[in-house]
């Protein structure tokens, strides 16, 4: 990670999570992907960088009984509970992907916008190990990032693009690629963010 967490403590801190570039009212990729697996409602979800997202108030609604969402920044985890029931059954977790120990395996890791700041190999690898710790084999990950044609940028920070040719080099040793797709994302702002998402699957 370029940057530390008080970047993004700053960021969830200083602005309505409803004005940052990556906000989406309904994370409709994201959705349609989770439902792609077609895994049940039983199945543990981890999104991890969820930020603020609406992600998880998607989950919960549809009834999804086992979600965590894992970020660095305590504040982000702060608003997104703040607007659900105080009885959801999320877990929150603030803290660095990398350093995380899961405590249970998951069916589904959920990404959207948070692997692509990790521009070294020894970060994509830190990651990418404890990515394998926490999903069960045959479970999904579904990682979503800037395309090789979006922003160079993200949050003011530099990041790595990626195409389902990248995503199997960091991770083809212990996934197969399920689908590959290109979305594109209007931020709050007007502007068009070209986005990759790969859904792969655990051997
Ligand atoms: C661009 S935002 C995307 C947030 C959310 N996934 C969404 O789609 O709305 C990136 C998020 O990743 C988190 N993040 C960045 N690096 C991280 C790391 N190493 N571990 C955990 N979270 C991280 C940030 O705090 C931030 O909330």
């Amino acid at each position: 990670m370029t940057k530390p967490r008080e970047h993004w403590e700053d960021v969830y801190r200083t602005k309505a999570d409803t004005d940052v570039s990556w906000y989406e009212t309904r994370p409709k990729v994201s959705t349609d992907l989770i439902a792609a697996t077609g895994l049940g409602l039983n199945s543990r979800i981890v999104d991890v960088g969820g930020g603020a997202s609406h992600l998880v108030d998607a989950l919960i609604a549809v009834g999804f009984a086992h979600v965590t969402v894992l970020d660095l920044s305590a504040a982000a985890l702060t608003i997104a509970r703040a607007r659900l029931p105080a009885d959801a059954a999320v877990d929150w977790i603030a803290g660095d992907v990398r350093d995380w120990v899961p405590d249970t395996l998951y069916d589904i890791w959920h990404d959207r916008a948070a692997f692509h700041f990790l521009t070294t190999p020894d970060e994509r690898e830190a990651y990418r190990s404890v990515l394998c710790k926490a999903l069960r084999p045959g479970g999904y990950a579904i990682i979503g990032t800037f395309a090789p044609d979006g922003p160079e940028r993200c949050s003011g920070l530099p990041v790595s693009r990626h195409d389902a040719t990248s995503l199997m080099a960091v991770f083809g040793q212990y996934f197969r690629l399920v689908k590959s797709l290109r979305h594109d994302h209007k931020t709050p702002g007007g502007a068009v963010q070209r986005f990759h998402f790969g859904l792969l699957q655990r051997s």
